[in-house]
């Protein structure tokens, strides 16, 4: 991601393990980007995270460590995972990574655990919660079905962002669905969060670590700014899909989107047909709804019906590298023009610009609504609907 500040910074990511290695510095000639002149010195920082090793009690924090002095804190990455899964035994709240935006965990087996992500998210209590399973004996305990279609999807695309919506088992507590018959489900996709439910010895139920109707955080540091009170933040990185997983339901006829993600309906009718016989089932959940995702300051999508407002105080996030030059800053989500880069990068770049004094109203550059195009444009609306409502 560019920002107008001309850092870019690239983040390394193998299972999980990372760490920050240092900057270099080069000399650029001037260049305009943004309507923001770049001064000659351009910044790269070429980081890793490395996970602060922390106490009970202790947030992790990203040990900043300067790469031209090649100093760094070593890291003990098993035993801040052993520490969370303590946590989560005691019936206590872990923000943990996964591959597409942190969660707040609990056991999913202890209704009093979950009841405490409901109070800390200010989540309403008819919006059911994710589970995260760490293998398919855990998936049978928890469904009351053995559809075969099930565990055709859960090898194509497990580890990975997508949720199934299944008939659940009675050890499933009421809170966890809200009181549905059905559960979603998932395996996730990063080593980290695998290893926790391990270690943890537990499913563990996660929303979303942000406080409900938020920007979703793709950062430990997103998840601090939102939910300071948390009991524990295990470090992870930025999280490499950026939006939340693809979640889908079976029906008789094929399977339905309830929420789009990074797997496409593409992908997924390779392996079974979509269902486009029956209605959408409409839960009034909050992922469902029209507002969501949203960040503090007025979000606007970029398009020739947005009315006149300052260009000069707005942030842009930019996906094609047009129309840059008139915002007062301008955040790249892609140099390569990929929709993943925009999915991995969008929520950070929201963040950045809730946080920037400087700006005011934040403009976002809409794409295509195909394939990963249409998990993009979701939350882009999602996020404006309450601002555009105002205009
Ligand atoms: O990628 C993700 O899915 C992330 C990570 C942490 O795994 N989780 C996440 O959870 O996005 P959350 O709670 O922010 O969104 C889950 C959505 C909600 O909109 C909820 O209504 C829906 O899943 N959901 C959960 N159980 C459901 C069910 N039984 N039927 C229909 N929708 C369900
Ligand atoms: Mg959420």
């Amino acid at each position: 991601m560019c920002h107008v500040n001309c850092r870019q910074s690239l983040f390394c990511n193998f299972l999980g393990l990372q760490g920050y290695i240092g900057e270099i510095k080069q000399d650029f000639p001037a260049e305009k980007i943004g309507g923001f002149s770049c001064k000659k010195q351009q910044t790269f920082v070429f980081s890793f995270i490395f996970e602060k090793n922390c106490q009970p009690g202790e947030s992790g924090g990203k040990t900043a460590i300067d790469g031209r002095k090649t100093k760094y804190k070593q890291m003990n990455k098993l035993s801040n995972i052993e520490i969370a899964a303590k946590f989560i035994k005691e019936g206590k709240l872990v923000a943990f990574p996964t591959e597409t935006v942190y969660g707040l965990g609990a056991n999913a087996l202890n209704p009093l655990a979950v009841a405490k992500i409901f109070e800390l998210k200010e989540r309403p209590s008819f919006d059911p919660l994710i589970i995260h399973i760490g293998s398919i004996s855990q998936l049978k305990e928890l469904i009351s079905s053995t559809d075969e279609r099930i565990f055709t999807l859960a090898a194509r695309f497990w580890p990975g962002p997508l949720t199934m919506v299944l008939p659940k088992s009675h050890l499933v507590p009421d809170i966890v669905t809200s009181g549905l018959s059905t559960v979603g489900i998932r395996m996730p996709g990063n080593e980290i969060a695998l290893e926790l439910i391990r270690k943890s010895n537990c499913p563990i139920a996660a929303p979303s670590a942000n406080k409900f109707g938020r920007i979703s955080p793709t950062t430990a540091a997103h998840v601090r700014k939102q939910l300071p009170d948390v009991d524990y933040i295990l470090e992870g990185g930025k999280t490499t899909v950026g939006i939340e997983s693809t979640i889908i339901k079976l029906t008789d006829f094929g399977f339905q989107i309830l929420r789009n993600g990074i797997i496409t309906q593409e992908e997924l009718e390779a392996i079974i047909p979509f269902d486009n016989h029956s209605e959408i089932e409409k839960l009034s959940a909050p992922g469902m709804l029209k507002s969501h995702y949203s960040p503090k300051k007025k979000l606007l999508i970029a398009d020739s019906s947005t009315k006149e407002y300052d260009k000069l105080k707005a942030g842009f996030i930019s996906f094609s590298g047009k129309l840059e030059k008139d915002y007062l800053k301008v955040i790249r989500v892609s140099e390569r023009k990929d929709l993943k880069d925009y999915a991995v990068n969008m929520f950070e770049a929201m963040h950045v610009f809730e946080d920037d004094d400087d700006v005011d109203i934040i403009i976002a550059e809409p794409v295509s609504e195909k394939g990963i195009g249409k998990a993009i444009m979701d939350r882009l609306r999602k996020a404006e609907y309450n601002w555009r409502q105002e205009l």
